[in-house]
């Protein structure tokens, strides 16, 4: 007997969806053997069917210029949504859903601010919506968090989960790069974001830091609860320090719980060179996972590129035509469910980088050791680059940082360069 097919259509075929075909073909057997099922793509959009056309005929898929002559098709089972953007996309994708067909996204920036939405959809239709290709590429994450350490309590999340500033970072303090070099070098090589101040501005690692916090805590934030610092305004002195003090610049997305509030930001941290984040270079992403049970567990890989994210893309595939084959339909990716609580600044604690001018030299220097003393804050070095002066300090509230800031504005003789949070 022959086996069943599920037809699937792309929409776009740009980086992803060119690996999408290639991979099907690739791993037919083993795929075929793992579903029971034949996996193909029937159909593309695209908004020239004229560029598309060798690809089409080398996997024998129609292209299509209008997204009717997919959902109205009955024989479609599968959308993969690859066009990227917010509303054009959550427009095609609803449509596919009303349409009652499964759908598959990499779409992190419609995800992270329209999920519920489509997640409630998808439900209501008992269809599957899976998109694990949209936080870190090729790194199995969210199918981790929802099913592998779904029998522990996480309550930290670090991410290196933006290849581009990966890349950036990596070539400006190994290679000497400049921050314009070290991006046109991210364009190059494909990493980038269209417009790339999603990447440098710390907005793609945001989004996939909400999608993230929802997988390990069950909570629906937006990007409005998370504080984003990207790595436009990080100096090269800066850099320079870290290193000689064993430290290395990573943007940092961090979704951490404080009791029962979570706290997310993504901003340039501190990462000591013996952390394993550390040396998660390049367009290589780290999801770093702390929980209850397991303890501490590290997912490294590609976190963009065609076929890391294609094998994602693929592998949702495959999930759904095993649903599908098991009648196992409408079962959100993610089933845990909690109240959304943020955790509030006398809570969050974090150790905490300084880096002043001190206008006064020395004679400053007592003064500054008695206003940390002041807001309670316990200095763990102290090093003099007269005329500046930079200070480590142990773990100390967000509430006695924002005492102590104030402290110091009002205070004649110090002039504040910078602040960053540590991760050792
Ligand atoms: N612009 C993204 C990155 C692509 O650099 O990580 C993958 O989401």
């Amino acid at each position: 007997m022959s086996k069943r097919t599920l037809k699937v259509a792309v929409l776009g075929l740009g980086t992803v969806g060119f690996g999408v075909p290639a991979i099907l073909q690739e791993q037919k057997d083993k795929i075929e053997q793992t579903t029971e099922m034949k996996i193909v793509i029937a159909k593309a959009l695209v908004r020239d069917v004229e560029v598309k056309k060798a690809l089409a005929q080398k996997y024998h898929f129609q292209l299509v210029p209008d997204i009717k002559d997919i959902v109205q098709d009955p024989e479609i089972d599968v959308v993969v949504e690859l066009i990227g953007g917010i509303e054009q996309a959550r427009v095609f994708i609803k449509e596919a859903l009303n349409a009652c067909k499964h759908v598959v996204s990499a779409n992190k920036d419609l995800i992270a601010t329209y999920g519920e939405e489509l997640t409630t959809l998808a439900k209501k239709q008992n269809v599957n919506f899976y998109y694990e290709a949209a936080v870190a590429g090729g790194i199995p994450i969210l199918r981790t968090l929802s099913s592998s350490l779904s029998a522990d309590g996480i309550y930290e999340v670090l991410g290196i989960v933006n290849g581009t500033t990966n890349h950036m970072l990596t070539q400006m303090m190994q290679k000497g790069a400049t921050y314009d070099e070290a991006l046109t070098s991210a364009q190059k090589l494909g990493f980038a974001e269209a417009n790339p101040t999603n990447d440098v501005d710390g907005i793609d690692a945001a989004y996939k830091m909400v999608i993230l916090s929802d997988f390990a805590y069950g909570m629906k934030i937006s990007l409005d609860d998370i504080k984003i610092q990207g790595i436009r305004m990080l100096q090269s002195q800066d850099v320079k320090i870290a290193d000689s003090l064993d430290y290395v610049f990573k943007l940092i997305g961090y979704s951490r719980k404080f009791d029962e509030g979570i706290d997310v930001a993504v901003a340039p941290a501190l990462v000591h060179k013996n952390h394993q984040l550390a040396n998660v270079n390049n367009e290589m992403n780290a999801v770093f996972v702390k929980s209850a049970e397991i303890g501490e567990s590290m997912y490294y890989g590609p976190g963009a590129g065609s076929l890391p994210t294609a094998a994602s893309v693929v592998a949702d595939l495959i999930a759904i035509a095993q649903n599908v084959q098991h009648e196992v339909l409408g079962i959100p990716f993610n089933t845990y469910k909690k109240a959304k609580k943020l955790a509030t600044d006398s809570q969050i604690r974090n150790q905490y980088y300084f880096h002043f001018e001190v206008l006064d030299g020395k004679k400053q220097f007592e003064q500054l050791k008695s206003l940390f003393a002041k807001a309670q804050i316990k200095i763990k070095q102290m090093i003099d680059y007269d005329p500046q002066v930079v200070v480590l300090t142990y773990a100390a509230s967000a509430k006695r940082k924002k005492q102590f800031l104030k402290s110091i504005e009002s205070t004649p003789g110090f002039e504040l360069i910078s602040v960053y949070n540590i991760f050792d």
